[in-house]
C-alpha cells in the first residue's frame, strides 16, 4: 500500500454526493502536504479515467482500496444500488419465535424516551433509498419526518425552503432543525438526524440514551476529533440531539454569526459540531461499558474484519476514541451504521429482528442507572485525559 494510492483513494472520495465530506481532505492536507501535492496531480488523472468508465466503482489494483458493493466507502458506490421493487412482506406475531419474545421494556422505553428521527433525502433518492428507510427501520422511532426539498406523498417528506446539492447540505440541516422546533417540539425528547443510507437499531439508542434526561444539554453520535475542540459526530452515522441541544441550537445559535455559521455551504456534520460547542453542548461518550462503539460510518464488514483497510485510511485519523477491528469493534447493543444499501436494509431487517438461535432465550435487561450533569462532565474530563494518553500511543503505531 503506498501513499500516493491513500491519496488518490481520497481524492475519487471527495466526489461523494453526500459523506466522505471533502473536509477530511483538508484535515489531512495539513499532515501531509508534499504527498497529498503529487497525490493531487495523480488522483486528478484518476478521476478523469472514473468518469469514463463509470460501471467500475471498483478500481483494479493491489492496494487496500479496492472496494466492493458490500463495503461502500462513499455515496457514489450506492448510486445503483436499488431496493425491492415487490412488497417484501412481515413476520406474523405468531412466527416461532416472535411468541417467546418479551417487549415490555422495549415499549416501555418507546414511552419515556421519546425518539423524533429525521432523515436527509433528496428528490431523487426519495424511491431508491428513503422509502426503505420508511419501511424498515424508520417505523420504530416515536416520530419520522423525511427532509427534502419537495414533497412526495408517500414519503410525506417535508418540503424545506432549500436548493439541493452538497453545498447547501448545511442550510439543510438548520431548516429541518427548525422545523421540528417549530413544529414537533412538545412531542419529543430527542432528535435524531440520519442519512438515507444509514441503518438505526431505535430500541439500542432509546437503551443507550436512557440515563441521561432530555433537558441535558448533550449530543451524541460517533464521535470525530477534529476541527472542534470537543470533536464533532460523523453526519452518516447520525447523531442524536437533547430536546435542550435543539433548543439552544436553534435560539441561540441559528441566528448568531459568532456562533454559528450562517451561509449555506460548509461540511454539514463539522459546522453543527462547532455551533454546538459554542452554545454549550456537550459531545457525549456514545460507547457501552466495554469501550464498544455504538454509532458506525460504515457497514459492519468494514469494522468487523481486521486489516481490512490500511491505517492510513481517514477514518483512523479521526475517530475520538480507539477503533478496535474484529468481533470486539461493536457493541452488542450497537445503534447505527452507515453505507446500507436499501437490499442490505431488509438483510439487517432480518437478522436482527427476526432470526433467532433456537433455545438462546433472553432475560429482561436491567436498565442503566440514570446520570446527573455534574457526573458527566467530571467523566468527560477523565475521558479527555486518557484520550490524550491513547493518542500519543497511536501516533507511534501509525
Ligand atoms: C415481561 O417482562 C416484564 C418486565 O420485566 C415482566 O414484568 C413480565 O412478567 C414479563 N412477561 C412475561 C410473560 O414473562
Ligand atoms: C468515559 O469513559 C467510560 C469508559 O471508558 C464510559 O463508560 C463513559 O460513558 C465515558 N463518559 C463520558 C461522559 O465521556
Ligand atoms: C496531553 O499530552 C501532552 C504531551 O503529549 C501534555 O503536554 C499535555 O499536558 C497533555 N494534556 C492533558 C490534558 O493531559
Amino acid at each position: 500500500m503506498n501513499k500516493f494510492n491513500d491519496v488518490r483513494y481520497k481524492m475519487l472520495n471527495s466526489d461523494s454526493h453526500l459523506p466522505i465530506r471533502s473536509h477530511h481532505i483538508n484535515y489531512l492536507r495539513r499532515s501531509n502536504f508534499v504527498i497529498l501535492f503529487f497525490g493531487f496531480a495523480l488522483g486528478f488523472f484518476f478521476a478523469i479515467l472514473m468518469e469514463f468508465s463509470p460501471s467500475t466503482m471498483t478500481f483494479k489494483s493491489n492496494d487496500a482500496f479496492t472496494f466492493k458493493h458490500s463495503d461502500p466507502h462513499f455515496g457514489r458506490e450506492l448510486n445503483d444500488a436499488s431496493g425491492p421493487t415487490a412488497d417484501v412482506g412481515f413476520h406474523e406475531p405468531y412466527d416461532n419465535t416472535h411468541k417467546y419474545e418479551n417487549g415490555t421494556v422495549a415499549s416501555q422505553l418507546y414511552k419515556d424516551v421519546r425518539v423524533l428521527c429525521w432523515i436527509m433525502t433528496n428528490p431523487k433518492n426519495h424511491k431508491k433509498k428513503a422509502i426503505h428507510v420508511k419501511k424498515t427501520w424508520g417505523k420504530r422511532c416515536n416520530k419520522l419526518l423525511f427532509m427534502s426539498s419537495t414533497v412526495d406523498p408517500e414519503l410525506e417528506s417535508v418540503a424545506l425552503p432549500v436548493k439541493e446539492g452538497r453545498n447547501n447540505l448545511w442550510a439543510k440541516t438548520k431548516e429541518a432543525f427548525k422545523y421540528i422546533y417549530d413544529h414537533h417540539l412538545d412531542e419529543i425528547d430527542w432528535v435524531l438526524k440520519a442519512d438515507d443510507d444509514t441503518y438505526v437499531v431505535v430500541e439500542n439508542l432509546r437503551y443507550m440514551l436512557y440515563p441521561y434526561a432530555s433537558s441535558q444539554p448533550i449530543y451524541f453520535g460517533c464521535r470525530f476529533k477534529p476541527y472542534v475542540k470537543q470533536g464533532y459526530m460523523s453526519g452518516g452515522a447520525g447523531y442524536v440531539l437533547s430536546k435542550q441541544a435543539l433548543i439552544r441550537f436553534v435560539e441561540e445559535g441559528l441566528t448568531d454569526k459568532t456562533k454559528c455559521r450562517q451561509d449555506a455551504d460548509g461540511a454539514e456534520d463539522v459546522e453543527i459540531g462547532k455551533c454546538l460547542e459554542n452554545v454549550h453542548v456537550l459531545a457525549g461518550d456514545s460507547r457501552d461499558s466495554h469501550g464498544r462503539g455504538r454509532f458506525f460510518p460504515f457497514v459492519p464488514e468494514h469494522h468487523l474484519i481486521p486489516g481490512h483497510v490500511d491505517k492510513n485510511f481517514w477514518y483512523y485519523k479521526y475517530i475520538y476514541y480507539e477503533a478496535k477491528e474484529g468481533m470486539d469493534c461493536c457493541s452488542d447493543n450497537a445503534i447505527s451504521f452507515h453505507y446500507v444499501s436499501p437490499n442490505q436494509m431488509y438483510v439487517l431487517e432480518y437478522l436482527i429482528y427476526h432470526l433467532r438461535p433456537y433455545g438462546l432465550v433472553q432475560f429482561d435487561q436491567p436498565l442503566p442507572k440514570k446520570i446527573s450533569l455534574s457526573e458527566i462532565s467530571e467523566e468527560a474530563h477523565k475521558n479527555a485525559t486518557n484520550l490524550n494518553e491513547s493518542n500519543t500511543n497511536d501516533n507511534e503505531k501509525l
